[in-house]
């Protein structure tokens, strides 16, 4: 273990990923949308240029970045997207299509692949045509995004697809496995819902019971017997179920840059939701200054910033003290132990909101919207 002051100056910390999130306008409306609160707020409206973005994506290689996620909301909204492609292929990035693929039609992944897009990643909100539909808030688009998948297969794309799970699918976590096996998936995501932004302001609605998630982990290892030799099988258990955090995002300012529509660059998804941070922007500043020198990157940098038991703790290194966003959402502190840690002196703020959820009136869903009215708890 070593203190290093904050700073980041060692090869080892180089950003191996650009999270592009190219707009936040979308087709879908899902209830635990990772982008902020306030996506519809007039500031991400200015949306970066095509030839900024792919300044920033050459920027980005020289920097270290070997991945490209093209994302959103919803990156088929961009008129430009299949140049962005184009650009980050030049730029020597390996991209992927990070979509809800509502519509995604075979014109455009062609166009797509001969620009040198890598491969594509498709949302799927559920098993089940109708449940899918539900929760993504949009009749009509579960056929498309099979169609999708299907297509972007047969055009020789790697296909990842991703489900986020919570209370209302985690019971057909079977269906979707099938569904991914007979779309012939290379990679399949099953990750729970993150409580932060539109996710925590439905946790109540979205938190599964601890049955759902024990059986869960069963099928899940069926499943993982079964077909891990043909695809690439991640499963996220929420981590409000876990004794430690996970190290989120890899450590803060460790391994991702996320760049919102605008242009402010971030360590991670939810940072907007720490408001004493402000954040650089690649139209004022170079990526290289934002990643080396910015004080929002080298805020939780190192270990001086931690409080204890995280200052002293042997996990340290290993999980960073967990989540700056969501220990800041449910403490008011983004210094704070993150605390779905079970060392936490705050730990009895998840253990409240995980207990017994089935005991609790059913919450109804608060869909996503793009309205600007910012959220919170
Ligand atoms: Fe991680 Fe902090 Fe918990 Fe230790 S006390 S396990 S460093 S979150
Ligand atoms: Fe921001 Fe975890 S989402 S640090």
């Amino acid at each position: 273990m070593s203190d290093n002051g904050g700073r980041a100056h060692s090869n080892d910390e180089r950003p191996a990923t650009l999270i592009a999130e190219l707009t936040y306008r979308c087709v879908l409306r899902c209830p635990y949308c990772s982008n902020p609160t306030d996506c519809g707020d007039a500031r991400y409206r200015r949306e970066l240029e095509t030839e900024e973005w792919v300044r920033v994506f050459h920027e980005a290689r020289r920097l270290g970045v070997l991945q490209l996620g093209l994302t959103g909301g919803e990156p088929l909204l961009r008129r430009d997207i299949v140049e962005l492609a184009a650009g980050a292929r030049a730029a020597g990035l390996y991209s992927t299509l990070v979509t809800a693929a509502t519509p995604l039609p075979r014109e455009r992944l062609i166009e797509l692949r001969d620009a040198g897009l890598d491969h594509v990643q498709v949302s799927i909100q559920d098993a089940t045509p109708e449940e899918s539909d539900r929760i993504g808030g949009t009749p009509g688009a579960f056929p498309k995004k099979i169609e999708a998948a299907r297509t972007a297969k047969e055009l020789g794309f790697p296909l990842t697809l991703n489900f986020v799970l919570h209370r209302h699918n985690l019971d057909r976590l079977g269906g979707m496995l099938a569904l991914a096996e007979e779309l012939d998936a290379d990679r399949v995501e099953l990750a729970n819902t993150q409580y932060y932004g539109w996710g925590l302001h439905n946790r109540d609605a979205l938190m599964p019971t601890r049955e759902q998630v024990e059986r869960s982990r069963d099928v899940f290892e069926d499943a993982r017997l079964r077909l891990g030799s043909r695809m690439d099988l991640l499963y996220v258990i929420p981590d409000y179920f876990e004794e430690f955090p996970k190290p989120c995002m890899g450590g803060w300012g460790r391994r991702a840059i996320v760049m919102a529509p605008n242009g402010d660059a971030m360590p991670c998804q939810a940072a907007a939701s720490i408001p004493d941070l402000t954040f650089p922007n690649v139209r004022d500043h170079s990526l290289d200054w934002i990643w080396w020198e910015s004080e929002t990157f080298n805020r939780f940098r190192g270990f001086e910033w931690m409080q204890e038991p995280c200052r002293s703790c042997a996990r340290r290194d290993l999980d960073y003290g967990g989540c700056r966003c969501q220990a800041l959402l449910l403490t008011g502190d983004a210094r704070a132990t993150d605390p779905v840690c079970s060392l936490s002196p705050l730990h009895d703020i998840v253990v409240q909101a995980r207990e017994n959820p089935e005991l609790r009136p059913l919450v109804p869903l608060e869909y996503r919207s793009m309205k600007g009215t910012a959220l919170s708890r």
